[in-house]
């Protein structure tokens, strides 16, 4: 048997003996199961033989400007350690290493702390074989609990790949929607929250909106983004989180006309919305909600200090000219990372400081 189909088949067994299961417990298994879900299991992932490709992937140029910016914070120089959360392939902090050493950052160390093992080991080589003479500056990690630093947390696309839960707005009530098995096959149903506490967490994330949504208006939230900014919060003793991410300000994200919440798919490089097929083999994301984070992150103690449209956040800096002779030409590079209809305008970065 396939390991997709063996993943199907171990979910739907549970789902038949334990009954329904919510969104968030089923997207976290296909996306993080050890054995068979999709980051401990696909072969390629990123890049032209995978199934997406990400600024720090397809332009060398982005994590270059996020060095330069880093570098005029005053008293990020002073702080010489990075942790990197979730860096897939090890293309941002490949280009942050060459970058800092440019724009005088001094980095004594740069965890990357990644929970797939399949990815810890292709991390691992690529490393060695793209910065040899920076790798005893580098470690990889398979746990950040007991992790403390002074310096930089980046997280690029992590928050939109977190577990989300769905719900569904019905007279006036927030119902969940869970995932059933029926003939073999996953299929959603709304019904009313088992966990009166969990209940009263979506009823007062949400009540900013609901008053402007139609009948059977669907959408998600992510209570994992709240758990990863309060272990975001233990990390960092002192200094800057980098948060790089598809989404919206919550106006938007839960705005009436989006009926539909904004799951996205991602396989073989075409964005899919069924999120039941492909198991195992294709990634599943949810825009993130940044004023939900940037609420979560000021209850953990961190102060915002900016935030913006990629497009805007780039044009704040200089364009990194000791790279211009990279193979792929800085003005696709940019175009990739500017223009509004590719990462400009969906795509957010939002900086943090404790
Ligand atoms: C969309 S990829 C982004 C990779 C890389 N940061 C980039 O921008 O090219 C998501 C990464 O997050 C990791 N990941 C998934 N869930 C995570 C979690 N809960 N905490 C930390 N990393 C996670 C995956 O293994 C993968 O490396």
């Amino acid at each position: 048997m396939n390991k997709p189909n063996h993943l199907k088949k171990v979910i739907a067994k549970h789902i038949t003996q334990h009954g329904p299961l919510s969104f968030a417990t089923w997207m976290n298994t296909v996306l993080n199961h050890p054995k068979w879900g999709y980051y401990a299991n696909k072969e390629h992932i990123f890049g032209a033989e995978g199934d997406f490709i990400t600024a720090s992937e397809h332009c060398p140029v982005y994590s270059a400007f996020v060095a330069q910016y880093a570098a005029q914070l005053d008293d990020l120089v002073k702080m010489d350690t990075i942790l990197e959360i979730g860096p897939g392939s090890g293309a941002f902090a490949i280009g942050f290493m060459k970058a800092a050493a440019y724009y005088r950052l001094p980095i004594k160390k740069y965890y990357l702390y990644e929970p797939s093992a399949k990815l810890r080991e292709k991390l691992h080589k690529r490393l060695q074989q793209d910065i040899p003479e920076q790798i005893n500056k580098v470690e990889i990690l398979d746990d950040i609990n007991t992790l403390k630093i002074s310096g930089m947390l980046i997280l690029n696309e992590i928050f939109d790949v977190l577990p989300v839960h769905l719900f569904q707005y019905q007279e006036g009530d927030i119902l969940e929607r869970k995932v059933h098995v029926a003939d073999h096959t996953f299929a959603l149903q709304a019904e009313p929250f088992e966990d009166a506490k969990l209940k009263k967490i979506f009823e007062d994330l949400l009540a900013p909106y609901k008053e402007t949504w139609p009948q059977g208006y669907q959408g998600e939230l992510c209570l994992e983004a709240k758990t990863l900014m309060a272990k975001l919060g233990e990390i960092l003793e002192q200094g800057y989180v980098f948060v790089h991410d598809y989404g919206d300000e919550g106006k938007e994200y839960y705005h009436p006309s989006r009926t539909q919440g904004s799951i996205r798919c991602f396989y073989q490089h075409q964005v899919l919305d069924n999120f039941f097929e492909n198991i195992g083999q294709q990634d599943i994301t949810a825009s993130v909600n940044f004023t939900q984070l940037a609420d979560f992150a000021q209850k953990e103690g961190f102060t915002l200090i900016n935030y913006k449209k990629q497009m805007d956040f780039l044009a704040q800096l200089e364009v990194p000219n000791f790279l211009l002779d990279q193979a792929l030409s800085m003005h696709n590079q940019l175009r990739f990372l500017l223009l509004p209809e590719r990462m400009g305008e969906k795509f957010k970065i939002m900086v943090l400081k404790k």
